[in-house]
């Protein structure tokens, strides 16, 4: 495994943090880590690459114990709201992660044009920092985390700053690394994003983890059917509700979760048999969102 951890708390004076997290995440995965403003999810990221101390439990990163100089140097962070050094250029920037990272003069000059690529900013590597824009700023962090060729990166809301087209390809830089075999830790708020691109994902609320799983596993075979009937009638209606649970009706049109796509033919069947007429049949998976939104609003 990549990362381990047992019953791993961090609390800051006896409060807030992260509260006995227990995950495992396993190479080549890209993990979606998600929760609430201040569920601990920043917390969690800070003592899994050493900076925070726990103040009970385990972990293991790279099979070795937090904050151990050897998985240090196989791993790649872009922390939250960072703020470099903004008197130095992009190139002096990395040079300076290079060195932070023990890599020799030479396998930095050559890693450098390689990372700008990779995140978009070839041509921007001798502005200062400082004149570069919000998303700009953000890209940087990631090929600072980058540079040093991570076998595992932390990435805390890599986005939050870019645009949709920035978005994107940030998925791709993610997909990118995926495909080269790196484990990617992501925090992230954008549900649709981490639905998107990860496999695997945690949910933590208040400090505690209260879901993970395989994205497709936890999602479910459940649909949502959206269905535009004209006719109605309440013996319809209940012939329908038996077939799954009907969530709401605006005159013809009815929403209604069913358990498996094979609910799909006998919904229209019925609706037939029953004289009604069929204008439209629309069915959706249940999305991360609506996971979410469930589970940290049970926990209220
Ligand atoms: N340095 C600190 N001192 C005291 N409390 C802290 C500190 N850092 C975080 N906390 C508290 O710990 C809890 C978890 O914070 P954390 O930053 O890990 O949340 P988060 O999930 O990353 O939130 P966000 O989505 O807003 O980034 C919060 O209640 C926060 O107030
Ligand atoms: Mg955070």
């Amino acid at each position: 495994m990549v990362i381990e951890t047992f019953n791993l708390t961090k609390q800051y004076a006896g409060q807030g943090g992260c509260r006995d997290v227990t995950i495992t995440v396993a190479p080549g995965q890209v993990f979606g880590f998600l929760g609430p403003n201040g569920a601990g999810k920043s917390t969690l990221v800070k003592t899994l690459v050493g900076l925070l101390h726990p103040t009970s439990g385990k972990a293991l990163v790279l099979g070795k114990s937090l904050g151990s100089r050897e998985s240090r140097s196989k791993i790649g962070f872009l922390p939250e709201q960072f703020r470099y050094h903004e008197w130095l250029s992009g190139r002096e920037l990395l040079a300076f992660h290079g060195q932070l990272y023990q890599m020799e003069p030479k396998e930095i000059r050559l890693r450098i044009p390689e990372v700008l690529e990779v995140v978009g900013l070839r041509g921007a590597e001798d502005k200062k920092v400082g004149s570069y824009s919000k998303g700009m700023q953000q890209r940087i962090g990631i090929a600072c985390a980058l540079m040093n060729k991570p076998r595992l990166i932390f990435l805390d809301e890599p986005t939050s700053a870019l645009d949709p087209l920035g978005r994107r390809e940030v998925r791709k830089i993610i997909q990118n690394l995926k495909e080269q075999g790196t484990t990617v830790f992501l925090n992230s708020h954008l549900l649709s994003e981490v639905e998107m691109v990860c496999d695997h994902v945690a949910i933590i609320n208040k400090g505690k983890i209260v879901t993970s799983g395989m994205l497709n596993e936890l999602l479910g075979k459940k649909l949502q059917v959206r269905l535009e009937v004209a006719g109605l009638t309440p013996a319809l209606l209940e012939e329908l509700s038996k077939l799954g649970t009907v969530k709401e009706r605006q005159e013809n049109i009815l929403w209604i979760d069913v358990d498996s796509k094979e609910k799909l033919p006998l919904l229209t069947r019925r609706i037939i048999e029953g004289g009604g007429q069929l204008y439209a049949l629309q069915s959706q998976q249940h999305s991360l969102e609506d996971l979410f939104i469930k589970i940290v609003e049970e926990e209220r």
